[in-house]
């Protein structure tokens, strides 16, 4: 069909017609909260790059799970950052561990809200490095088994689901295999499977106090021009035993979003960034976009490119944002 037969405009004359052509939709269902979580009590401490977040001491963090879960967001995704750091991360599996206290009270008080945990050892880390380091360089063989470790301690402690981010090379498996022996087969593993190397990070780093402190991770995370090896990397994760696949960042990469939503049969998450947020929070300010309109139509854009499910950082605001809608 063709004009003047077939005119497109006639279905857009009206919110009623909008609504009801409308193809992709978000939902409170489609968000993930990420949630900071400090030592100490009743601190709310303001991350400045990323305003409306903080780094909550467990009690408060307790408190953030509830709110998400009254605004019908279906699950949170923890990151500690830790009191003390050593060469070897060993307050990321340690049973007294910041994530291992927030989880295990968390599930204690909230319910209806999954927890999520990241499991990685750069928070943890003197080096800041996702693993740990041996005369200069990442000693990848080494680091999986404390990954699998913080994994395990995470799900002793109730996570209802693992999100490893450190991209070594074969640890999806680790931690399946181990999470299996220790009696944990039922707990899902989101796996960070295309993880770019990418300068959109800055603003959880300062959050996390996770930077590297020596070199970059480049040998690591995901070279920025490679589309092709995000889906080897991926097809590695699934054979290892992954049970969601994500890519991150989201919008600079929402081709990998849509080829990885094409060639994969498991549900697809999208990290909208630390650096996402912090830009569009930034511009708002300043008065040079509607902020509430961009990050509905950024969350849009991301489902639209074939994500099940975003970590966003606008979670809280976008389901406020929802309510009463839908
Ligand atoms: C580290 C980790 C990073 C993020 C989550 N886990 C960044 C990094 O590689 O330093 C980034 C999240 C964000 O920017 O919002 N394992
Ligand atoms: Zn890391």
């Amino acid at each position: 069909m063709q004009f003047p037969d077939y005119r497109p405009r006639r279905l857009r004359a009206s919110t009623m017609f909008r609504r009801m052509i409308r193809e992709t939709v978000l939902t409170p269902d489609d968000l993930i909260l990420p949630l900071f979580v400090v030592g100490g009590k009743n601190v709310k401490n303001p991350i400045p790059s990323m305003p409306g977040h903080y780094r909550f001491s467990v009690d408060n963090v307790v408190s953030a799970a509830r709110e998400a879960r009254d605004l019908s967001i279906p699950a949170i995704m923890l990151f500690g950052v830790p009191e003390k750091k050593d060469p070897l991360g060993t307050q990321a599996y340690a049973k007294d561990g910041i994530v291992q206290k927030a989880v295990r009270s968390i599930k204690e008080k909230v319910d209806g809200i999954a927890v999520i945990t990241d499991v990685c050892l750069c928070q943890y880390t003197d080096h800041g490095h996702c693993g740990i380091v041996d005369k200069g360089e990442i000693d990848n063989d080494a680091s999986l088994d404390l990954l699998a470790r913080t994994a395990v301690s995470h799900a002793t402690a109730g996570a209802d689901m693992v999100a490893p981010s450190d991209m070594m090379d074969g640890r999806i498996g680790i931690i399946r295999e181990l999470l299996d022996e220790e009696g944990y087969a039922r707990i899902p593993i989101m796996s960070y499977a295309a993880k770019y190397c990418s300068a959109y990070y800055g603003p959880f780093r300062e959050a996390a106090q996770s930077a590297p402190q020596f070199g970059d991770r480049r040998t690591y995370q995901m070279d920025p021009g490679n589309a092709i090896e995000a889906i080897r990397e991926t097809a590695l994760d699934v054979e290892e035993g992954a049970d969601i696949i994500m890519v991150k960042p989201a919008l600079p990469y929402l081709d990998i979003v849509y080829r990885i939503r094409e060639e994969f049969d498991l549900p697809v998450a999208a990290y909208n960034v630390s650096g996402e947020y912090a830009m569009v929070k930034a511009a708002e300010k300043m008065g040079w976009i509607d902020g509430e309109k961009v990050m509905m139509e950024t969350l849009t854009s991301i489902k639209r490119a074939g994500a099940d499910m975003i970590l966003t950082y606008f979670a809280m605001d976008a389901a406020k944002g929802l309510r009463g809608k839908g």
